[in-house]
């Protein structure tokens, strides 16, 4: 009896033991930066550019405390990030008030269930184009097998195209200008990270290749490449092992599919080396999408290794739950009424002036209507809405993006990773589901489209919220190619939901509300 009630005292112990906690204070201000070189005004986080590296461990909680001191109203969001049953806090204009000048918000998420490589940046109208972008790393917590061995240092490369449209490409922050030093004969980790406005990035090292190990979250098969596409809004995780005569690399990145190729370069220099770069830059790939295509589809999960959580991450054998709806999302380019504007499914996404979220919780009217957007393409011509699509809780769900245009897009989720299932060329029918991979596909939280392609993903819909679906194309998503999906469950418990935060925001229609 005794060692009975023992044991439930450590059960209890166990349950009640809370995950660790990290505290950021970040202050947020104007201040000079040198991307190209010549000083420019950027936004910079406690002083930095890019801003600082939040690295955490799974399931740690991350409290960051966001001082505004700019003059306008600021808001950071977290890519990749669950924030599971949390999206009050996804940091997006639909689901968290802007924070006021001088004002601040302590944004409190929990990395629950995660591993791998993301990065934050500033969602409101084009602050990212100015910097406050970071990289999230998460390490797998001590004892859960990771499937390769301890690199001698993790290096962050945030990669992005930099305004004006684009002068140039920037790694860290700097073109040509940065340096990552390694030891001769050791293994490194680098994460990639595309963080710009719109350009696909091709990413190689000069004499080296480098073994793909994780995608958003995904332990990979380890394949290895002489390069790799990071289409804007992803991150990669790639081993590259300092094998090579002790000497100076570069580092190259170069814009994909653009008439005027842009190139930046960065150095990866041997501790011991013995000459400076030398040689022709790497070229990248000549081939367009069929090599790019062929890429993506080598990427696929390592069934053997483990995610989060020790079990391995193929044993969710997701190829055989049946789907309970087909979304198919077509994105379009306009005018309406004499304006540029991108649409889904004829939809561009018309901001309110309240947080869609916030209007839900308070169930103040004439904000939004869920169904103001069709989950299959209506055909109409393109039309202004505060989009929002509904979907139920626990569904299983294939989406289907299609592209009718010429140019790479580039999509995300807010909440979840999904399914990458397939991807080709021409307008998606049921039966191209004859070629998905229901196997291996990777699960990842952003997913290129190519020019007048399909890429289908599967999602279950494990987490309530409101969530941003949107075009990683800047320009596009800011003109309105995003809409939201209320992941919507009819009992109101903090199982499946958190409640608003204390510290909430309030503002639009609901500032004058009491919590
Ligand atoms: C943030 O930086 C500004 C400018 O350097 C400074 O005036 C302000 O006191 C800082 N605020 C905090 C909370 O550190
Ligand atoms: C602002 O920061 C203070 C601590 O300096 C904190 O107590 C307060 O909760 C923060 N405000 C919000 C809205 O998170
Ligand atoms: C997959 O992960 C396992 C387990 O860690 C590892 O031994 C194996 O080499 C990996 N396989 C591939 C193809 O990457
Ligand atoms: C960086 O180097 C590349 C390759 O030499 C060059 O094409 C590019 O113009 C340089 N960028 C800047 C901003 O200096
Ligand atoms: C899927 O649907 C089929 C046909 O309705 C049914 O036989 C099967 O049991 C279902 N599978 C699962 C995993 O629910």
């Amino acid at each position: 009896m005794m060692i009975r009630f023992c044991f439930l005292l450590l059960l209890l112990a166990v349950a009640a033991a809370e995950d660790p906690y990290r505290f950021f204070n970040w202050n947020i201000t104007y201040g000079d930066i040198y991307p190209l070189g010549l000083k420019q005004q950027g936004i910079l986080i406690n002083g930095q550019f890019p801003g600082p590296e939040i690295y955490a461990v799974t399931n740690d909680n991350l409290i960051i405390n966001v001082f505004n001191n700019l003059p306008l109203p600021f808001l950071l969001s977290w890519n990749g990030v669950q924030q599971r049953r949390n999206s009050f806090q996804d940091g997006v204009y639909g689901t968290t008030c802007p924070i006021p000048p001088g004002k601040n918000y302590t944004y409190k998420l929990q990395v629950k269930d995660q591993i791998g490589s993301f990065f934050y940046f500033p969602s409101l109208d084009f602050h990212k184009a100015a910097g406050a972008f970071g990289a999230i790393k998460i390490l797998s917590r001590p004892r859960i097998p990771v499937p390769f061995p301890d690199p001698a240092d993790d290096f962050s490369l945030l990669i992005g195209d930099w305004l004006p449209f684009p002068q140039a490409v920037l790694i860290n922050g700097r073109a040509n200008a940065t340096s990552f030093t390694v030891e001769q004969g050791k293994p490194y980790r680098l994460r990639i990270s595309n963080v710009g406005l719109q350009n696909t990035l091709n990413f190689r090292i000069q004499g080296h290749t480098m073994k793909l190990v994780e995608v958003e979250g995904t332990h990979t098969v380890q394949t290895t490449y002489s390069s790799l596409d990071v289409h804007v809004g992803q991150s990669y995780s790639v081993l590259v092992t300092a094998d090579q005569p002790p000497q100076d690399y570069y580092i190259a990145v170069s814009t994909r599919f653009t008439n005027k190729q842009l190139t930046t370069t960065a150095i990866l220099h041997y501790a011991n080396s013995q000459q400076s770069v030398s040689g022709p830059i790497p070229a990248g790939p000549t081939t367009q999408i069929d090599w790019s295509l062929q890429q993506a589809r080598s990427i696929r999960t390592n069934l053997t290794a483990s995610g989060p959580r020790p079990n391995p991450q193929g044993s969710y054998h997701y190829g055989l739950i049946n789907l309970t709806k087909t979304f198919i999302l077509e994105s379009s380019a306009a005018q309406v009424q004499g304006k540029q504007r991108y649409a889904v499914n004829s939809v561009s996404f018309l901001p309110a002036d309240t947080p869609l979220k916030l209007a839900d919780y308070f169930k103040i009217d004439g904000v939004f209507q869920v169904g103001s957007i069709p989950d299959t393409p209506s055909g109409k011509p393109m039309y202004l809405d505060t989009s929002v699509m509904g979907a139920d809780f626990r569904a299983f769900v294939e989406i289907v993006f299609q592209n009718h245009e010429n140019i790479v897009q580039s999509w995300h989720i807010d909440g979840y990773s999904f399914r990458v299932v397939g991807m080709d060329g021409g307008v998606w029918t049921p039966a191209s589901r004859s070629e998905y991979n229901l196997n291996d596909a990777v699960s990842r939280c952003t997913t290129q489209v190519y020019p007048k392609s399909w890429t289908a993903v599967y999602v279950a819909l494990d987490n309530v919220g409101m969530w941003n679906v949107r075009s990683e194309f800047w320009a596009r998503q800011y003109l309105g190619q995003q809409f939201y999906l209320r992941v919507y469950s009819p009992v109101e418990s903090p199982r499946d939901e958190y409640p608003i935060p204390t510290n909430a925001l309030l503002c639009g229609k609901a500032a004058p509300r009491h919590k």
